[in-house]
């Protein structure tokens, strides 16, 4: 399991490297452009980046460029568990727009409202397996990759996303859609991987503690 760790650590700062050189001619998002383009998005994700229904995601704080990752997978179908937001990523025109898009949402603060009632008890379990994952069944602890409350490790680290706060049934969704391999856009694998590893109740475990982390 160590092994593949490095393994996979060292595929993601390469890929990293690589969007980097790609993207040489694109300048860093600009936010005050990136507001008015993201009003096709708000009515979806909240105008906010706050949406209030599960289905959508919340952007608001996530890393502009996982944001412009995605919308580029769902464009080229490597992301292909959602047939709307693939409709959606269609219309952002250019790898600046997603940029621009993504810092906008970056600058944006996750509201505080509460999302789902969560149980007590099922929120502790979810934590311990966040900081201490479950070494038996070779599931790496989440913090590792996702930083503190999985609040993400740094803008600059953006390959892995913040998913603290985020709502709970998309979170469940995604490991769900990594798990089957109806979402398999991550970097080396590494979430299916685990994702494949949890058990159901681990799953609904983790996903209520991480959507009470607001
Ligand atoms: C009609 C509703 C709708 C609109 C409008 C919409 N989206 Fe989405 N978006 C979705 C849904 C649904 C998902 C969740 C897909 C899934 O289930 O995996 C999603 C997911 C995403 C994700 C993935 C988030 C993550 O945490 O991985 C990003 C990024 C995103 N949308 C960006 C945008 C942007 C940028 C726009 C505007 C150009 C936009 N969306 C417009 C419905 C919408
Ligand atoms: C080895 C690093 C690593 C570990 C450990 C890890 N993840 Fe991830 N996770 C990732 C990467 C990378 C992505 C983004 C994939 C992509 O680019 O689309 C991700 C994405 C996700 C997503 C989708 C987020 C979104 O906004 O759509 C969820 C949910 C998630 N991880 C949950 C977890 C949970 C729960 C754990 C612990 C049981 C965990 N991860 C452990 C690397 C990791």
């Amino acid at each position: 399991m160590w092994n593949k760790m490095h393994v996979w650590l060292g595929m993601a700062i390469m890929m990293m490297g690589a969007s980097l050189a790609q993207a040489a001619d694109t300048l860093p998002g600009d936010p005050a452009a990136g507001e008015a383009k993201a009003g096709l998005c708000g009515g979806c994700h909240g105008f906010d980046g706050n949406s209030e229904d599960a289905t959508f995601p919340r952007l608001a704080g996530q890393y502009a460029e996982y944001i412009a990752k995605q919308i580029r997978d769902f464009q080229r179908g490597l992301r292909t568990n959602n047939e709307t937001m693939a409709g959606m990523a269609a219309m952002v025109e250019s790898e600046q727009d997603a940029r621009d898009i993504g810092s906008y949402f970056q600058k944006q603060k996750m509201a505080k409202a509460p999302l789902t009632a969560a149980d007590k008890k099922l929120v502790e379990k979810g934590e311990k397996i966040f900081y201490q994952g479950n070494p038996k069944a070779n599931v790496y602890a989440c913090v590792n990759c996702h930083g503190e409350r999985g609040r993400g490790k740094a803008p600059n680290v953006a390959v892995f996303p913040v998913i603290g706060g985020q709502h709970r049934d998309y979170l469940l969704k995604q490991l769900n859609n990594f798990r089957a391999g109806e979402r398999s856009n991550d970097p080396a694998g590494m979430m299916s991987d685990i994702a494949k590893s949890l058990s159901e109740d681990e799953m609904q475990a983790v996903v209520a503690y991480l959507s009470s982390l607001l």
